[in-house]
C-alpha cells in the first residue's frame, strides 16, 4: 500500500490526467444528485477485503460518482454562495496534499505556515485593522465564527462576576445560520435584532434598551454581518462599533461571504468601521477563489485568542520550548491537527498578484449590477432591492413558491443552471423570491440571459 509500484504509477497518471482535464474545463457538466440505492447499484461494493484496484475505483468515481455532484465553479451555478477556485489554487491544493505537512505547529510546518502567514498579512491589510492584528486559516466560516465566539466569551469570563453566567450575544435576523449554530456549541443565548435588512446602530441600541439588567449583564458580544448571505447587505459597522466600544462588548464581524469585497474599491466604503472589530471572519473559499476548505479568522488582539485556544498536554510541551518557537496556528482557533489550507490561496496570490484578485471580485459585483439591469428591463421580473455586493434578489411576477421550486428543479435537471429560491421578509410575512449570487468571473451576460429566459 505504501510502496511505489506500477499500479501507483498508473494511478498517478490517471489522477493527473483527470485533474488537468477538470481544471481546464470551464464548462463542466452540471451534475445532479441521485438516490443512494441507484449509485450503489451502479458501482457495487467498493470496500472489500482485497480492494477493487485503483483503476477500477478511479473509473467508478470519474464515470459515475462525480457526475452525481454539482461543480461549484460552473458559470451558471448562482445558488447559495458558489465558488470559483483559481486553477493555480487548485493545483497547489494537490501540492499541499502531496507535501504531507502538519499545519498546527511551527516546529513541523514552518515553511508552509510562513506561506499562509504571507497570505494572511494581505487579508489583514484589507481590513485596515491596526498593527498587531493577525489571524489563522480555518476550515470555514462556521469554524472561524466559533473560534471568535470562544475567544470573546473567554475574555468576558476573565471578569469574576461573569464566570458562572450563561453568555449571550446579539446579532440580527440577517446573520448567517452558523452564528446561532455556533452559539449552541458554546451554550450561549442569541438575541436577534429583528431585521433581514441592514442592522443599524439605532436598531441595535433599541434592542439593548429593551433588555432587562440581568440579561444585559450576560451579553458579551455583538455579531454584525459584512455581506449577508441572502442579500449581500453590510451592516452599519461603524455605528455598531461605537456601541460596542461604549458598552465594552466584543465586536465580531462575520464577513465570511462579503469579506472578498474588501478588495473591491467600488464597495470598500460600505465596510467602514470593520477596522474597529475585535474579530473578523473571511472565507477565502467563498469570494477569494480558494478551493474548499479555507476560512479565516482575524483578531485585533491575537493574544486573547491564544489564551482561549492554546492546548496543554505533556505531548505538546515541546512546542512551547524555545528551540521550537514560532507561530503556531493551532493556538488561535478550535482545531489542533490541521491541513495547511491557506497554502493554495498563498500560491495563487503569489502567482497572480493582488490586482487580479481585485479585478475578479469587482467582476462579481459588475455581474450583479448587470443582472439587476437585465431583470429591470423584463416586464415579468422585478428587483426586490438593488443588488447587494454580488447578490441579486428578484421576483417573477405572479409566481408561487412552488413555481420557484419547479424552476430550480427543471433548470437543474436540464443541465442549464443551478439557481435556487430564497425568501425576503415583507410586511405580510416571508415572500419566496429568486436569488443570484455571483462569484465566478467567467459567468457571462449570456449566461444570465439564458437563465432569465427560463422564467418567461
Ligand atoms: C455570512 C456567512 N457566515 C458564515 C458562513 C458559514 O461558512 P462555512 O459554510 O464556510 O462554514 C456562511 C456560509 O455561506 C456565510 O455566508
Amino acid at each position: 500500500m505504501h510502496s511505489v509500484d506500477i499500479e501507483l504509477v498508473e494511478m498517478t497518471l490517471d489522477v493527473m490526467k483527470y485533474a488537468i482535464h477538470r481544471i481546464t474545463n470551464d464548462a463542466p457538466e452540471l451534475g445532479a444528485p441521485r438516490k443512494e440505492e441507484e449509485l450503489k447499484e451502479q458501482v457495487g461494493e467498493t470496500i472489500t477485503p482485497s480492494g477493487i484496484g485503483g483503476e477500477n475505483a478511479f473509473n467508478l468515481f470519474r464515470d459515475v460518482l462525480v457526475k452525481a455532484t454539482v461543480p461549484i465553479d460552473h458559470p451558471r451555478h448562482l445558488a447559495f454562495v458558489p465558488a470559483a477556485p483559481t486553477r493555480a489554487a487548485i493545483m497547489f491544493d494537490l501540492v499541499t496534499s502531496a507535501s504531507s505537512i502538519h499545519g498546527a505547529y511551527w516546529m513541523e510546518g514552518a515553511g508552509g505556515i510562513f506561506c499562509e502567514n504571507e497570505a494572511m498579512r494581505w487579508l489583514v491589510s484589507l481590513t485596515g485593522m491596526p498593527e498587531g492584528a493577525f489571524g489563522v486559516f480555518t476550515s470555514g466560516g462556521s469554524a472561524a465564527n466559533l473560534s471568535a465566539m470562544v475567544t470573546a466569551r473567554e475574555y468576558w469570563r476573565r471578569t469574576k462576576d461573569n464566570q458562572n453566567k450563561k453568555g449571550c450575544l446579539i446579532t440580527s435576523v440577517g446573520a448567517h445560520s452558523s452564528i446561532k449554530a455556533m452559539a449552541k456549541v458554546i451554550d450561549a443565548d442569541v438575541l436577534l435584532v429583528e431585521t433581514d435588512d441592514l442592522m443599524t446602530a439605532e436598531a441595535l441600541q433599541e434592542k439593548i434598551d429593551s433588555l432587562d439588567k440581568s440579561t444585559m449583564e450576560r451579553v458579551f458580544a455583538v455579531v454584525a454581518t459584512g455581506g449577508t448571505t441572502n442579500a449581500g447587505i453590510v451592516d452599519d459597522l461603524n455605528g455598531i462599533s461605537k456601541i460596542c466600544k461604549k458598552l465594552k462588548l466584543w465586536f465580531h464581524v462575520d464577513a465570511a461571504y462579503g469579506g472578498g469585497a474588501l478588495a473591491a474599491d467600488s464597495v470598500r466604503h460600505l465596510f467602514n468601521g470593520i477596522e474597529k472589530a475585535n474579530s473578523i471572519t473571511i472565507d477565502p473559499h467563498k469570494w477569494l477563489f480558494s478551493p474548499y476548505d479555507c476560512g479565516a479568522i482575524i483578531y485585533r488582539d491575537p493574544e486573547l485568542a491564544k489564551a482561549a485556544h492554546s492546548q496543554e498536554g505533556s505531548y505538546l510541551d515541546i512546542f512551547k520550548d524555545p528551540g521550537a518557537q514560532g507561530f503556531n496556528p493551532s493556538d488561535y482557533q478550535i482545531q489542533l491537527t490541521r491541513r495547511l489550507r491557506g497554502l493554495p490561496l498563498w500560491f495563487s496570490l503569489a502567482m497572480h498578484g493582488t490586482d487580479k484578485y481585485k479585478w475578479a471580485v469587482e467582476r462579481g459585483i459588475e455581474l450583479a449590477n448587470l443582472a439587476g439591469e437585465l431583470i429591470s428591463s423584463r416586464p415579468e421580473l422585478e428587483l426586490i432591492r438593488p443588488p447587494g455586493l454580488s447578490c441579486v434578489l428578484f421576483r417573477r411576477k405572479s409566481w408561487s413558491a412552488d413555481d420557484y421550486k419547479n424552476w430550480t428543479y427543471t433548470n437543474h435537471r436540464a443541465g442549464i443552471a443551478l439557481v435556487t429560491p430564497s425568501k425576503w421578509k415583507t410586511k405580510e410575512g416571508f415572500e419566496t423570491v429568486a436569488r443570484f449570487c455571483f462569484i465566478n468571473p467567467d459567468t457571462t451576460e449570456e449566461d444570465i440571459q439564458v437563465i432569465l429566459d427560463t422564467m418567461e
